[in-house]
């Protein structure tokens, strides 16, 4: 068995115990599961194996630099999503040609970096972005590969803030225009079409709508090819989902095994760009309860020693944690469900609690309506399925320090980040 899992009372990850990892470390604690990224990945390679693919690990998902390098080593390439993600991945070891460059406002100083490197592909967004490579491409005496970005109006029965694949959200080209599009960029000296791209979103569960893209993706390669642009790879995006709640979702063979039927007609290599699917379930956020709080008459009455008081509906009973939206901020963001659990299950009463964090804001809150054996100060607990979209969207907001992370690979924890500190988070003040 690999990543989080109890053996008796304790929470591990990978047979190493939670609650030793953060007495070392403190919290709140990211600590990831090499083996079930390692699994993960296998599992979506294997899936597509066969077909000529290429798997491009999403780094927005989450770029610590060790967890990127675990990528490298598996066989991945990588996505970037910025200038300094395309930094990250060079720092891991991934030479230009395995990394693709998407994302809706590349600056020219990206695009120039991205050229300047050689990498595989710019998926550029718009007319606009084409015509920015050629002339940065013309410049340099040089010619780019770019893979069209499009829009097919697809909608990923998503959460509204993580589907992109609409023609009302920002990404992306019109699927319409495609065809006028190519037709003009194949006249340009400093471009060259190698692909089409598309990414509907995140969290997607439902396999209708990925196929749909991949069909769309599909049928414009045919009409591109017989109006004289050929091109050599489709790429499908990431958003594949995965279980928060322990509900089923489609495995990465069941993606496959729907996609790739509609792909292999037209003969054209596949890039996948996956985060969530390889990384969510193989993180966990470890927080300490700071304090339980009691709101509101009877209960809050008991908390001051004045008798009376069980829990009477309608009152509230907070578990404060010492983390919060500055360490996790999905469930604040998008509504996001994680399991929260104690690493170390107690015999105490089961009770229902809001569990949140220490920030100056409602909105701060980790889970609503929580069953948990009633927490006490001090005690430990984990944030479940928190490897993706978790460390990464991180802040300093209230000047809280970046959390530490730790990967538990062959039996070992060690810190593949330490913690900021709070000389670090001054140290760009004049
Ligand atoms: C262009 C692009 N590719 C890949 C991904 C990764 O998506 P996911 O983590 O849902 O697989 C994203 C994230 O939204 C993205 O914007």
């Amino acid at each position: 068995m690999t990543g989080f899992y109890r053996q008796g009372p304790a929470l591990v990850c990978d047979g190493v115990a939670l609650d030793r990892i953060a007495a070392a470390e403190g919290t709140p604690l990211y600590v990831y599961s090499a083996a079930t990224i390692a699994g993960r990945y296998r599992a979506i390679d294997e899936a597509f194996a066969g077909y000529p693919h290429a798997i491009h690990y999403a780094l927005k998902a989450n770029s610590t630099l060790a967890l990127t390098r675990l990528l490298r080593g598996l066989g991945s390439g990588a996505d970037a999503n910025s200038g300094g993600e395309i930094d990250v991945a060079l720092r891991a070891g991934f030479i230009p040609p395995q990394i693709v460059f998407t994302g809706v406002g590349k600056t020219l100083a990206d695009l120039g970096q991205a050229i300047d490197l050689g990498i595989r592909t710019i998926n550029v967004e718009s007319a606009g972005e084409i015509a920015r490579v050629d002339a940065l491409s013309r410049e340099r005496q040089t010619r780019t590969k770019i893979a069209i970005r499009i829009n097919p109006d697809v909608d990923a029965k998503t959460h509204p803030h993580i589907s992109t694949g609409l023609k009302t959200n920002k990404f992306g080209v019109p699927i319409g225009d495609v065809p006028a599009l190519c037709a003009h960029a194949r006249a340009l000296a400093g471009v060259e079409i190698v692909g089409l791209h598309a990414h509907i979103g995140s969290q997607i569960t439902d396999l209708d709508p990925l196929t749909r893209a991949a069909r769309a993706l599909v049928a414009l390669a045919r009409e591109l090819a017989g109006a004289g642009t050929r091109i050599e790879h489709l790429d499908l995006g990431g958003g594949l989902g995965v279980s928060y709640d322990g509900s089923r979702v489609p495995t990465a063979r069941e993606y496959a095994d729907a996609v790739l039927p509609i792909v292999r007609e037209s003969g054209l290599a596949i890039v996948l760009e996956p985060g969530r699917q390889i990384v969510a379930p193989a993180g966990a956020l470890l927080t300490r309860v700071v304090d339980v709080k009691e709101a509101g008459g009877r209960l809050a009455r008991r908390s001051l020693g004045e008798g009376g008081g069980e829990d009477v509906g309608g009152e509230r009973l907070f578990v404060v944690m010492d983390a919060g939206m500055t360490e996790l901020i999905r469930p604040m963001l998008y509504n996001a469900f994680h399991r929260i659990e104690p690493v170390v299950l107690t015999e105490a009463p089961p009770t229902s609690c809001d569990v949140v964090g220490p920030l100056c804001e409602s909105s701060d809150t980790l889970g609503k309506d929580r069953t948990l054996p009633r927490p006490q100060a001090g005690e430990l607990y984990a944030i479940l399925d928190t490897g993706a979209y978790g460390s990464v969207m991180a802040s300093n907001y209230n000047r809280r320090l970046l959390p530490a992370e730790v990967m538990v690979e062959d039996g070992k924890a060690r810190v593949i980040r330490r913690r900021q500190t709070i000389d670090e988070l001054l140290s760009l003040e004049l």
